[in-house]
């Protein structure tokens, strides 16, 4: 396992530019290598371990995936020819590396009519139900059960249907949505999630021929197609990349613009941002934030977007550990998510977890540790605390930070950041 050393003390100064989106690059992949029948090129496909961990997969299950490696300020480019689906089952190893390998279900679904997916992985940030996934395939006509840690599903035929989502969910909203699109008839999604990456499927799965409307709202009306051709598309930037580094500057004392980004998919972040005393400007598609000399305490609640990002919260709590005040954390999406936190008391941090909220007392500074990244996110917060410490700080498990940061090591140290990797 190797560690990430961070030497506290450097202000980030510079331009960094996010990659493309983690959460729709796990979505568009399975449509591309197994939904539609056509080839596809997927353009500014982030450089991360999720999305070579899928492309493995889906190698292994018969799709032809060529890789353009990421060129300069070219980003990486995939060019995928998608196999049948049917034939080749999905290897169990890989598919416990990612939560998204539940998309499997919904492609394998609609093309085969038939699905067996080892239940997913991913962050350990909660108990993760697929329950609402489920509800909406059995209402498309699905039989749907669990064997020996398999989710097995199979139709003779799919049949649009309505389904009310009891939760809020970005995967199942995700989900239903491929499984619909080959579906005979109209399927609307209600209290469907409105997260950007949802609207950019939506997009690609209508550029290869789909008939989805509304994705961006909480209904979402899938027309069933006979089949689905393929297309060109770039995924959209990633905003809780972008996020992490504008909340990284703030921490810093900083002056980092973040580019490549849509301004609009950041409002809550750039918001919260603003009311802890950082300045931030929006310039076309860029961003930039330079830090106040101290953050003021805020109150932080998690929501659906466009609230706040759930996937932002763990990095936030770092900077609020050195606020002129007492900050409150309200976790509304994943009741485990707060794992971050005993690490960050290691540095110094005092931050009081009861259910579901954090109360983040503001203490002068931290100090460098040795600290064991929990998640993903985690790591992205332990690593902000490891800029602000005084000191050095050891993040051990930081392969957490590779599944969904691109090339973190090279931005930072762009940036002025003393980091390396043992
Ligand atoms: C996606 O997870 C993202 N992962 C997460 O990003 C993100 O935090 C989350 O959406 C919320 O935005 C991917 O896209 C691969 P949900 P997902 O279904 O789909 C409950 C990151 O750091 N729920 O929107 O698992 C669930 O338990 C990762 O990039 C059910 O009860 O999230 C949670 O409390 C972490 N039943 C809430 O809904 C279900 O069937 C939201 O979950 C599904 C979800």
């Amino acid at each position: 396992m190797s560690q990430l050393v961070v030497t506290g003390g450097q202000r980030l100064v510079g331009r960094v530019r996010a990659g493309g989106r983690k959460n729709s690059a796990v979505a568009v992949l399975p449509a591309a290598a197994l939904l539609v029948d056509g080839p596809s090129v997927l353009d500014n496909v982030p450089d991360i371990q999720d999305v070579a961990v899928f492309c493995e997969i889906l190698r292994a299950m018969g799709a032809g995936i060529e890789v353009r490696p990421a060129n300069g300020s070219e980003p990486q480019r995939l060019v995928i020819r998608p196999g049948t689906g049917g034939d080749k089952a999905p290897p169990e190893a890989l598919v416990k590396r990612l939560r998204a390998s539940y998309y499997l279900l919904g492609v394998l679904l609609a093309r085969c009519g038939r699905a067996e997916v080892p239940f997913p992985g991913g962050c350990d940030i909660g108990t993760r139900n697929i329950d609402q996934h489920i509800k909406g395939f059995t209402a498309l006509g699905a039989r749907v059960w669990v064997e020996h840690g398999v989710v097995k599903a199979e139709a003779r035929r799919l049949v649009g249907a309505p389904v009310y989502l009891d939760v809020v969910s970005v995967g199942a909203t995700i989900n239903i949505m491929l499984a619909a699109t080959l579906a005979e008839g109209t399927t609307i999604i209600e209290n469907a999630a409105k997260e950007p990456h949802v609207v950019d499927l939506a997009n690609y799965l209508n550029a290869a021929g789909a008939r989805v409307k509304g994705a961006g709202t909480d209904t979402i009306k899938i027309t069933g197609v006979e089949r689905l051709a393929g297309a060109d598309h770039a995924l959209i930037p990633d905003e809780i990349e972008a996020a992490t580094y504008m909340i990284a500057a703030a921490a810093t004392g900083g002056d980092v613009t973040v580019e490549n980004v849509i301004p609009k998919h950041l409002e809550s972040v750039t918001a919260k941002l603003a009311e802890t005393g950082a300045t931030v400007e929006e310039n076309g598609d860029s961003i930039r934030v330079v830090s106040a000399d101290r953050p003021r305490p805020v109150t932080v609640k998690t929501l659906p977007y466009p609230g706040f990002p759930t996937d932002a919260q763990q990095p936030i709590t770092s900077l609020l550990s050195v606020a002129s005040g007492t900050s409150i954390i309200t976790e509304t999406i994943f009741e485990g998510r707060f794992r971050h936190v005993d690490e960050l008391k290691r540095m110094g941090s005092r931050v009081t977890v009861e259910g579901r909220t954090a109360i983040v007392e503001g203490v002068d500074h931290l100090t460098g540790a040795e600290v064991t990244a929990p998640d993903l996110r985690g790591a992205a917060a332990l690593v902000i605390a490891g800029l602000m410490a005084r000191g050095e700080t050891r993040i051990h498990e930081i392969e957490h930070l590779e599944r969904g940061y691109e090339r973190p090591v090279e931005k930072l140290t762009s940036l002025g950041a003393e980091v390396r990797l043992e």
